[in-house]
């Protein structure tokens, strides 16, 4: 089984009750992606053409890796993230469950975002983000707390 649903917090909730209840989650990885063998992705993830997942990077379950989005060497991601097309992530980013991250925005090395967190279309991300937090912008900048 797999959940497409776009809604991160929606997604993660599907995916908790279906494994709960034993069901058996796949991912799709498109022959286009690029997923080093060192890395990993958790089950119910998928993952977009041209995406780029490099050595080392840990994607927790239910991700959306989008197109031609990066999670380069060590990231770590939680659960139910949303990479968007286009999006960057270097070296070392932590990324909490459920987080987002808009397209075509990226996040400078061993940058940590928090739970829920939302990084707006075309932002840097130069400076951590608690959870619950929107960021917009270069350099990104908070607009929404939670
Ligand atoms: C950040 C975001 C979540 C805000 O959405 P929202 O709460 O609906 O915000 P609004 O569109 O009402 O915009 C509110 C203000 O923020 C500004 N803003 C919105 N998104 C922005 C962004 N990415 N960068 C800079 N400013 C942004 C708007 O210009 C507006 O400014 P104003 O009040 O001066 O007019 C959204 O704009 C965004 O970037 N989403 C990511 C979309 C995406 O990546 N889609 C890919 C799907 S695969």
């Amino acid at each position: 089984m797999i959940v497409a649903i776009g809604n991160n917090g929606i997604r993660h909730a599907k995916l908790e009750a279906l494994s709960g209840a034993g069901a058996p989650l796949v991912s799709l990885l498109h022959p286009m992606a690029f997923v080093s063998q060192y890395a990993s992705i958790g089950p119910g993830s998928v993952v977009f053409a041209g995406a780029v997942v490099n050595a080392d990077a840990r994607v927790g379950y239910g991700a959306i890796l989008n197109t031609g989005c990066s999670v380069d060497h060590d990231c770590v991601l939680g659960n139910a993230v949303h990479v968007s097309p286009g999006a960057r992530l270097a070296g070392a980013v932590s990324v909490g469950d459920r987080s987002w991250v808009g397209i075509g925005a990226c996040a400078r090395q061993l940058i940590r975002l928090g739970c829920d967190v939302t990084v707006g279309a075309g932002a840097c991300v130069v400076s951590d983000v608690a959870d619950g937090q929107v960021v917009v912008g270069v350099p990104a900048k908070v607009v929404v707390t939670g």
